[in-house]
């Protein structure tokens, strides 16, 4: 399958990006093995019957960590059937969707805390996939969007390194959603901490999707 994510001027076919048949399967191979979910997890901290959703989840190495936290509820969306086939295997009580970042599947303010590592980069509109994360996080809830990156990435991953100038973009669409913006580097990721406003935020308060509108790369 074909996609071009907003971080590229061309399209890909790339296992990692949208991962499909046998190469799909050892993209997932990889990704369990390179993707250290250890940071993340203690920075989503999440607490006693929270709802959690993953966006992206691949292979299920960050799905199987939620598992084993005090969530109430751990859900996830990745557009790959074989991802989703292989977190499965890993964390059978997980509601894990074949869906993208742009289109959920799940309702309004469903979720306490939604998270997405190593995938934001990957989404076709940027935009439009915070869009969505904003309307399934409540009011108050909390976001965390990880990529490559960090204080010491592994020499396998430094080439996945997003520039600053896209680094910023992520940013600043965050805070015209979100409100408490925080970027940390932890060891080999690039993470962003924001939460949703209790009112609504302040593009919310004019209405989801008004004054949202894509902006051109
Ligand atoms: C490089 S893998 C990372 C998987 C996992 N989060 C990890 O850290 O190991 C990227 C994942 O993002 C998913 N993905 C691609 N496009 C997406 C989109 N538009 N919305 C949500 N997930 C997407 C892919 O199917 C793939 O499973």
């Amino acid at each position: 399958m074909e996609t071009r994510p907003w971080t590229s001027e061309r399209a890909t076919r790339s296992p990692f990006v949208l991962p499909s048949g046998l190469r799909g399967r050892l993209a997932g191979r990889l990704m369990l093995r390179m993707n250290k979910q250890d940071e993340v997890a203690r920075l989503l901290a999440v607490r006693p019957g929270e709802r959690v959703l993953e966006i992206g989840y691949g292979p299920g190495g960050l799905i199987r960590r939620l598992e084993r936290t005090p969530a109430g509820r751990v859900c996830g969306v990745d557009p790959s059937p074989e991802m989703r086939g292989m977190a499965a295997r890993r964390a059978a009580d997980a509601d894990l969707r074949v869906g993208t970042a742009e289109d959920t599947g799940f309702g309004d303010a469903e979720f306490d805390c939604v998270v997405s590592v190593n995938s934001v980069a990957l989404w076709p509109c940027l935009e439009s996939g915070l869009d969505e994360l904003r309307r399934v996080t409540r009011p108050g809830g909390r976001v965390l969007i990880a990529w490559h990156g960090g204080r010491r990435p592994p020499r396998a991953a430094r080439k996945f390194r997003l520039p600053d100038d896209q680094l910023d973009r992520i940013e600043e669409a965050l805070r015209r959603r979100f409100t408490d913006v925080d970027r940390h580097e932890l060891s080999d990721l690039t993470a962003f901490t924001a939460r949703r406003d209790r009112q609504g935020g302040p593009e919310g308060r004019r209405g989801a999707g008004q004054g949202l509108r894509a902006r051109p790369p």
